[in-house]
């Protein structure tokens, strides 16, 4: 059974308001029988437990040397590959407005894969010294758009960015003086079905800010449409937008419906909806081809920001359906086995027009996810990886080799089962 996270235990449950039951059922088991998520999930249920004080000093808190040195012993021939392709186009110039005036870069990263150690993604504290590196290349690179929600790790995700950012701002006497970027933070409430009302938002925003160690979120978001509740989730956002706790606010694995109907509200408030947080890839196109959430999205201003843009590793090409042998152990095994075999023409394809721009598969998929309009957010755990994703940027496949990844990609006829189902 592959629902072992949160994000694909929440899968199930948002499909219909009659599975309020099931959904109040399995949450509570869930934090009745694990002792560690119950310790965690303390921070988001006000009635479980004392509040704990947040920490933002730890073990993995390194000097920036050593992170750097961390950094700069990871970096490999991908960077320097980057560098060589590099078209001098300088995607910081791209920069995209949301509605309400929040600027941010036409790509993001991903930190779900940051404190994640639940069996989903395999997180382990050696690694900080490298994710910091992550982070230091990524803002340095321009890929200031940060994604995390109050879930991932169950806290930890926001504590770890919370230390990064605060190291990558401190300059040390030996690092000359040089002008850096403020991260744009975004991050998510999670609507369980035991917070009740408009407050639950302000108050898991209030303990987001204290894991983050910051005093203003620059995009919140509503993780998922919730069970009951949602016209208080969405007073609730509005009401942290307004109190200047966040500078924007969005949803996310939001229907066009859904999508409508928060927008009317918010706009009844004057808050505008930045973003809609979906899975889409050349993998997932589902949003684009078969639902109207993609075309409602740009009819509202609301900016996709795509989740799992990479199928969680799968347009990499770094796995083949012949061999199993360096599959990732865990849920994504199974969605590996079942979709790689029909993935193949696409990866093909990736490929080839990756030998044709001189670039990576994994840049090419980035770069369609970024001709179609959308802000890929892809997770990297590996500096390689973040350095690799960064080479997305700065050049565009031509409208032919986009409608051409299109027409492989429909004939395939595959979808990636990651993440949670849409509603129309
Ligand atoms: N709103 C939601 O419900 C929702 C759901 C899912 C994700 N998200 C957000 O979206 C972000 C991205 O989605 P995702 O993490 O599910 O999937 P993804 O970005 O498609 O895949 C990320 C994974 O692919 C592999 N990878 C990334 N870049 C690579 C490269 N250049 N070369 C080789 N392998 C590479 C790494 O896996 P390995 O290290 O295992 O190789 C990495 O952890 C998440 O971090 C999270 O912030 C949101």
């Amino acid at each position: 059974m592959a629902h072992l996270s949160f994000e694909r235990t929440a899968t199930p449950l948002v499909r219909s308001s009659g599975a309020v039951a099931v959904h109040l059922l399995i949450w509570t088991a869930l934090l009745l029988l694990h002792p560690s998520w119950s310790s965690h999930l303390s921070s988001f249920v006000p009635s479980v437990g004392p509040k704990r004080k947040v920490s933002c000093g730890s073990a993995f808190q390194q000097p920036r040397a050593s992170a750097a040195a961390a950094a700069a012993a990871t970096v490999d021939a991908v960077s320097v590959a980057n560098d060589k392709a590099g078209s001098g186009i300088s995607f910081q110039e791209e920069q995209i407005t949301l509605a309400g005036g929040l600027k941010v870069p036409p790509m993001g990263v991903g930190a779900w894969q940051w404190g994640d150690s639940f069996g989903y993604w395999s997180y382990s504290p050696d690694m900080d010294p490298e994710l910091q590196g992550i982070f230091d290349t990524c803002m340095d690179s321009g890929i200031t758009l940060v994604d995390t929600a109050e879930v991932y790790g169950l806290g930890k995700s926001e504590r770890l960015l919370g230390n990064f950012e605060k190291v990558y701002l401190t300059n040390t006497p030996s690092e000359p003086p040089r002008e850096k970027t403020k991260p744009i933070v975004a991050t998510k409430f999670a609507p369980l079905p035991w917070r009740v009302g408009r407050r639950a938002v302000v108050e898991a925003c209030r303990d987001s800010l204290a894991r983050l160690g910051r005093t203003q979120i620059d995009l919140y978001q509503i993780h998922f449409p919730g069970v009951w509740q949602n016209e208080a989730y969405w007073d609730g956002l509005a009401d942290c937008y307004e109190q200047g706790l966040v500078r924007a606010v969005g949803v996310s694995n939001y229907g066009s419906d859904m999508l409508r109907k928060v927008h009317a509200k918010l706009a009844a408030r004057n808050v505008p909806l930045a973003t809609n947080q979906i899975q889409f890839s050349l993998l997932y196109r589902t949003p684009m081809e078969e639902l109207a959430v993609y075309d409602t999205c740009k009819e509202l201003n609301v900016k996709i920001l795509a989740y799992s843009p990479l199928a969680q590793g799968l347009l990499t090409g770094k796995y083949s359906a012949d061999d199993s042998s360096n599959y990732p152990k865990g849920p994504r095994r199974l969605l590996y086995r079942r979709t790689l075999p029909k993935a193949a023409p696409i990866i093909d394809r990736l490929r080839i027009l990756a030998d044709k721009y001189d670039k990576q598969p994994a840049q090419v998929a980035l770069n369609w996810c970024v001709s179609k309009g959308v802000i890929p957010i892809p997770g990297a755990s590996r500096l390689r990886q973040a350095t690799s994703n960064i080479g997305a940027l700065g050049w565009r496949l031509t409208a032919d080799d986009v409608a051409e990844l299109d027409t492989v990609a429909k004939r395939s006829n595959v979808r990636y089962g990651a993440g949670i189902p849409l509603p129309d």
